[in-house]
């Protein structure tokens, strides 16, 4: 099946010799885990190194399949990218950047999105682009209109081929007026991408603002771009004709710290996740809370942990920044399934993001997936049309079963039921994972899990 090829390329890609989990669950999870940067800016900055002719230092760069990609597809492009003196540090040299073949980049691409994000800067440099077609988690359509409407209008040539998509622009690109029409992250990033070095000005609306896009523009300042964040979602890019390499720590990957903290709460245990920062997880803080959690803020990270007593049921509304983001639902949702009452999570940002409630309703969780979205009063986000809501009851003891992981969140979301459940799970296709946590394996031995791997 592709999904496991997928899954088993993606792990063995950092090493991972295993793709499938044996976990006798029943046991609090204690202990302290590190964090590193931010899946979600690490693969930016680096394609944004390919934006100047210099060399670029990028630090706290986690060991992810993810990242493997894009390594693989900067390298293709004549990029030399070697480690640095300290563990997770980078340099990334582009001063032989150079066409690839479309077969090459194909070959490296497969089970990524971040290509998309080479338009701009290769425009730039080479004044051409290919695009395959584009992977990642199934989690819904994840269309690329909002991408390719940007590019045309800072003047490329889009052209759809079979294999994938080819971008040209003979003229170069001028900067343009944008208004997305959803506050996505990939979109916003693109038009940064691209504006930082198109002639004249920018004027991007409706864009994200989640604290890793703040960090790739922190990343562009440091690069000579001109770029302002105006209140509203308005960002003002004023182009320049060079730019030169950076030298950048990358944020802490928030997401992967909301996890682990999931995992604290729902196996009753107690994690300090060294490296999370409160200023960035605010309103995961804010729900952890009212869900029962107890956390305390220190110096250098987090500590969350079970208090006792009864968990209690949360509305929640994922949204994008500074509402509760939809990658932090999954893990919670595990949690959530051992709350005494009715909790509900509207999915308002991805179609289709709750296929991994179906393990768990096997393990014994009462779920109810509402495909469409239902009505309900005091709702903070308008709906929109393609909003999906999942109602949890509780508590329910789980119980251990045959799993099989089937994205990224929703797979660590199955490794925190399998450790809460009574009893053994098996959990297959766990490569996956990899594609966002850095040596979970060794991180989940470290808070006491048990477990046995398996080919
Ligand atoms: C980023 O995806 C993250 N991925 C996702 O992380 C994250 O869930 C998402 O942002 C939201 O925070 C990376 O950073 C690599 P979007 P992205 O464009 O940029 C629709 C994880 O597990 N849309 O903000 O692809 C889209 O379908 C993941 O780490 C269009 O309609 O997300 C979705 O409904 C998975 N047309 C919404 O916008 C477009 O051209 C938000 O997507 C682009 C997006």
């Amino acid at each position: 099946m592709a999904v496991t090829s997928d899954a088993a390329r993606a792990g063995a890609s950092v090493g991972l010799t295993f793709d499938r989990l044996t976990i006798e669950g029943g046991k609090p999870l204690r202990g302290t885990v590190d964090v590193r940067g931010a899946k979600n800016l690490v693969t930016k900055a680096m394609v944004a190194s390919l934006l100047s002719e210099d060399i670029s230092v990028l630090r706290d760069v986690p060991d992810l399949s993810d990242v493997r990609v894009v390594r693989g597809l900067l390298e293709i492009h004549g990029v030399s990218v070697t480690q640095g003196v300290q563990p997770g540090e980078l340099l990334l040299d582009t001063r032989n950047v150079r066409r690839a073949h479309v077969k090459e980049i194909d070959a490296h691409a497969g089970s990524s999105r971040i290509p998309i994000l080479f338009c701009g800067p290769l425009l730039h440099q080479l004044g051409e682009a290919f695009i395959p077609d584009l992977g990642g988690c199934r989690i819904g359509d994840r269309p690329i209109d909002f991408h390719l409407d940007a590019l045309r209008k800072f003047g490329a040539i889009v052209d759809k081929l079979p294999a994938g998509i080819r971008l040209s622009a003979p003229n170069g690109l001028h900067g343009a007026h944008i208004h997305l029409p959803y506050p996505s992250v990939g979109a916003t990033e693109q038009v940064l991408l691209t504006a930082v070095r198109a002639r004249g000005t920018t004027e991007l609306r409706n864009a994200a603002i989640e604290p890793e896009i703040m960090d790739l523009i922190a990343i562009l300042q440091k690069m000579g771009a001109i770029i302002s964040v105006e209140p509203n979602r308005v960002i003002l890019i004023e182009g320049v004709s060079e730019l030169k390499g950076y030298a950048h720590r990358a944020i802490f990957d928030r997401n992967e710290a909301a996890s682990w903290a999931s995992a604290a709460l729902a196996t009753k245990g107690d994690v300090f996740v060294k490296g999370a920062v409160q200023e960035h997880m605010m309103t995961f803080l804010n729900v952890f809370r009212k869900v029962g959690g107890a956390f305390d803020v220190l110096e250098d990270g987090i500590r969350f942990w079970h208090p006792g007593g009864a968990l209690k049921p949360v509305v929640i509304e994922t949204d994008v920044h500074p509402g509760f983001m939809t990658d932090w639902q999954q893990p919670l949702i595990v949690a959530l399934t051992q709350a005494d009452g009715v909790s509900t999570v509207h999915e308002t940002v991805y179609e289709n993001r709750f296929g991994f409630t179906d393990a768990l309703q096997k393990m014994g969780a009462d779920i109810r997936v509402h495909p469409r979205g239902f009505a309900a009063p005091n709702r903070r986000v308008p709906r929109r049309e393609l909003e999906q809501a999942a109602v949890i009851t509780g508590p329910t003891p789980l119980h251990g079963a045959d799993i099989e992981v089937p994205d990224l969140r929703g797979g660590f979301s199955h490794l925190i039921a399998a450790l809460t459940a009574e009893g053994t799970s098996t959990v297959r296709n766990v490569g996956i994972i990899s594609r966002g946590y850095e040596n979970f394996g060794e991180k989940l031995k470290a808070l006491g899990a048990r477990f046995s791997v398996d080919g």
